[in-house]
C-alpha cells in the first residue's frame, strides 16, 4: 500500500478577534485573554487573529484600554505562534478612504508592534484599494495577505473568482482568502469555488466562514478536500451561530486523515475550560445573545451578513417601523444592484443598509440619499463590479464627475496633520494613528488616560508624603 501523502490543514484561532467580534460586540478585554495565551501558544496554530476589525475600536471606545498596548503584550505571550490582524484596505481599521502615508504608517507599526500576518479586504474587491497596505506589509517584512470577500450574483462566476486569484498573485500577496461573512458559501459550491481559485493561482489559499446559516463545518471538509491549506475556527464556548465552527471539531474532523493537524485535544479543552465561563457570564449578563448562536436561515434568503440583520432591527425600532423588517429585506438586493452589486461587508454593507432603510421609510427610493451613499456613487470607494445604475448616480450626485481612478491617489498626506492636532496628548508615536481612524473616540480615550495617571500621581505622591501607611 502507497504511504499516505500528509497534508496537515492549518487552522487559524480566531477566539481573541472575530469570534468574540460577532458573538459579544467586541468586548473581551486584554485581561481577559492574557492568562491563557501561554497554553494557546503551545497548540500549533497557523496563526492567532487578535487584533483589527473592530477590536481597535472597541478596545479605545468601551474598554478605555490601548489597542496597541494590547498588542505588545499579546506579542509578549505567544512566542511561537503567528499573530494576524484584519485590515480594511485603504479604510485600515475605519469607514473612510485614508492617504496612503496614514496606510503605510499604520502597517509599518503593526508589524513593529508584533503582527506577523495582515489579512487586507476591501469591500468591492477593488483591488487598487489594496496596493498600498499589500507594498507596506512586504517593505516590513510581514505577510500579506489578501481576502477577497464573497458574495453572490451575476457578476461572481467562477471565471471572475479564477481571474481576480491570477491578478493577486500578480500583486504580490503571499497567501489569498476567500473571507465569506455572511456565512453563503455552501458545501458542494466550495469545491467548485477553491478548484477555480487553485487555476488561478499557486498561492496558499485559506478560507474565512461564519456558521451563521449552518453551513459552516460541512463548507470547510468539502474545501479541505479540494485542497484548502489553512481554515479559520474558534475555540468552543465562542463558536458557532454568528462566530466560526468550533477548533476542536474540526480538529477531530481531520483527525487520522492525511489532513490531521496533530493538535493536542487534551490541551484543547484546557482552553475551552478556561473561556467557558466567559461565555456564561455574557449569557447571563446578555451581552451574549442566544439568538445569534442559533441558525439564521434568514442569511441564506437574502444573502446579508447576520450583523448586518441585527443592525437592520436596531435601525428600524429607533424609527418605531419595526413592521417594515421584510420590505428593507426585499429593497437590499436592489439598493446593492443600483450600487454595482459589491460585496456585503463593512463598510458597504452598512452603506447599502441604511440606504434600504431610507428608501422604504420614506416610500421613495432616493428620495433621501446618504452622504455616504453619494461617495459611492461618485466613485470614491472605488469601483464595483458593475456599472452603477446611472439614473440612481444621477440623482444622487447630479452633473458631478464620478472619479474613476484609484480614490486615494486624490487623498493628500494627512499625517503631519493629525501629528499637529494631538501634539499636547501624545505619548507614543502610535497615538497619532488612533486619532487618525477615530478621532473622538481616540481623544476621549487620551484624556481619560491622562486623568487615571494624574489620579496614580497624585495617589504616589500621597504615600510618599506619609499620607498612606506603605
Ligand atoms: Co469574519
Amino acid at each position: 500500500m502507497a504511504e499516505q501523502v500528509k497534508k496537515p490543514i492549518g487552522i487559524t484561532e480566531t477566539i481573541l478577534r472575530d469570534a468574540h467580534q460577532s458573538l459579544i460586540a467586541t468586548r473581551m478585554s486584554t485581561e481577559q485573554m492574557l492568562p491563557i495565551i501561554e497554553k494557546m501558544d503551545q497548540v500549533g496554530y497557523h496563526s492567532v487573529e487578535c487584533w483589527g476589525g473592530a477590536t481597535f475600536d472597541a478596545s479605545l471606545r468601551f474598554l478605555k484600554e490601548d489597542p496597541w498596548e494590547r498588542l505588545r503584550k499579546l506579542k509578549a505571550g505567544f512566542k511561537n505562534t503567528k499573530l494576524q490582524m484584519l485590515f480594511r484596505g485603504q479604510n485600515i481599521l475605519g469607514y473612510n478612504h485614508y492617504s496612503d502615508d496614514v496606510v503605510e504608517y499604520f502597517v509599518q507599526k503593526s508589524i513593529a508592534n508584533g503582527i506577523d500576518i495582515i489579512r487586507i479586504f476591501d469591500c468591492f474587491n477593488d483591488l487598487r484599494n489594496l496596493e498600498t497596505a499589500v507594498k507596506a506589509a512586504k517593505k516590513e517584512q510581514g505577510h500579506a495577505q489578501i481576502a477577497l470577500s464573497y458574495t453572490l450574483g451575476d457578476a461572481y462566476t467562477l471565471e471572475y473568482w479564477k481571474d481576480i486569484a491570477r491578478r493577486v498573485e500578480e500583486l504580490g500577496a503571499d497567501s489569498l482568502c476567500i473571507k465569506d461573512m455572511a456565512g453563503l458559501l455552501l458545501p458542494y459550491k466550495a469545491t467548485e469555488l477553491v478548484e477555480a481559485l487553485k487555476e488561478g493561482t499557486q498561492l496558499p489559499i485559506q478560507l474565512h466562514t461564519h456558521y451563521t446559516s449552518g453551513v459552516a463545518s460541512m463548507t470547510y471538509l468539502k474545501a479541505v478536500e479540494a485542497g484548502v491549506d489553512v481554515i479559520d475556527t474558534a475555540m468552543s464556548p465562542f463558536s458557532m451561530g454568528t462566530s466560526q465552527p468550533a477548533t476542536e471539531v474540526m480538529v477531530e474532523t481531520f483527525k487520522g486523515t492525511e489532513y490531521d493537524t496533530g493538535f493536542d485535544q487534551n490541551l484543547l479543552a484546557e482552553i475551552a475550560d478556561y473561556f467557558r465561563p466567559m461565555q456564561e457570564e455574557a449569557l447571563k449578563s446578555g451581552l451574549l445573545n442566544p439568538k445569534v448562536m442559533g441558525v439564521d436561515i434568514k442569511t441564506l434568503l437574502y444573502q446579508v451578513p447576520g450583523g448586518m440583520l441585527s443592525n437592520l432591527v436596531s435601525q428600524l425600532k429607533e424609527a418605531k417601523a419595526e413592521d417594515k423588517y421584510y420590505d428593507v429585506l426585499r429593497e437590499i438586493p436592489e439598493v446593492r444592484k443600483d450600487f454595482g452589486e459589491p460585496p456585503l461587508v463593512t463598510p458597504s454593507s452598512q452603506i447599502v443598509g441604511t440606504q434600504a432603510v431610507l428608501n422604504v421609510l420614506q416610500g421613495e427610493r432616493y428620495k433621501m440619499v446618504t452622504k455616504e451613499s453619494k461617495k459611492v456613487l461618485a466613485g470614491e470607494f472605488g469601483e464595483t463590479v458593475k456599472p452603477f445604475n446611472k439614473e440612481v448616480q444621477k440623482k444622487a450626485i447630479g452633473d458631478a464627475e464620478p472619479i474613476t481612478c484609484r480614490p486615494a491617489d486624490l487623498i493628500p498626506p494627512q499625517l503631519d496633520k493629525f501629528r499637529e492636532d494631538i501634539k499636547e496628548w501624545m505619548q507614543q508615536e502610535e497615538d497619532v494613528l488612533s486619532y487618525a481612524l477615530f478621532p473622538q473616540v481616540a481623544m476621549d480615550f487620551f484624556k481619560h488616560r491622562q486623568a487615571q495617571q494624574t489620579s496614580v500621581d497624585v495617589t504616589a505622591a500621597d504615600t510618599a508624603n506619609g499620607a498612606y501607611p506603605v
